[in-house]
């Protein structure tokens, strides 16, 4: 067996992560690893993953508390799994996070795409808030995430 035939596939969601989902099964466990500096970051996107796959509110609220981590790569990793997610409830934390002019350029532009693939209207006034951002990484997201939310509000037959 080569190794590329060890590597972990296409996940539930028609992405290649970069590490597979922890097999640890309850939130309270994932949360942990998750926010813990001390863990290895392959560790943390483990929980990352787990975390995605279950699809639940429970589970993205654990993801936002990733937000804290120090390290921007995880950050990053974790607003791009919460648009995977679509789930409503990460976002006031993702405006947050779009707001917040010390974070890191990738990951507020992350945050900016999550919130136009979750689809919700609370995140309209922020992202034409930033649509004139001087960094073309924050602007260029919210001009598609808003897009993308009227192509979705539309009452025209959608035909991706
Ligand atoms: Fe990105």
């Amino acid at each position: 067996m080569s190794v590329a035939d060890r590597v972990p596939g296409v996940s539930e969601y028609g992405s290649v992560d970069p590490a597979p989902p922890s097999k640890l099964a309850d939130v309270t466990s994932l949360r942990s690893i998750l926010v813990d500096e001390n863990q290895k970051m392959f560790q943390r996107m483990r929980s990352v993953f787990s975390l995605r796959n279950m699809r639940t509110d429970e589970a993205a609220l654990a993801l936002c508390d990733g937000f804290s981590s120090k390290s921007a790569l995880l950050r990053h990793e974790i607003a791009y799994v919460l648009g995977q997610m679509q789930n409503p409830s990460a976002v006031e934390k993702l405006i947050q996070v779009l707001r917040d002019e010390d974070e890191h350029v990738m990951v507020r532009h992350e945050a900016a795409e999550a919130l136009g693939a979750i689809g919700d209207r609370r995140a309209v006034s922020i992202l034409s808030e930033f649509l004139d951002d001087e960094q073309p990484e924050i602007s260029e997201s919210c001009e598609v995430a808003l897009d993308l939310l009227a192509l979705c509000s539309s009452d025209e037959n959608i035909d991706w």
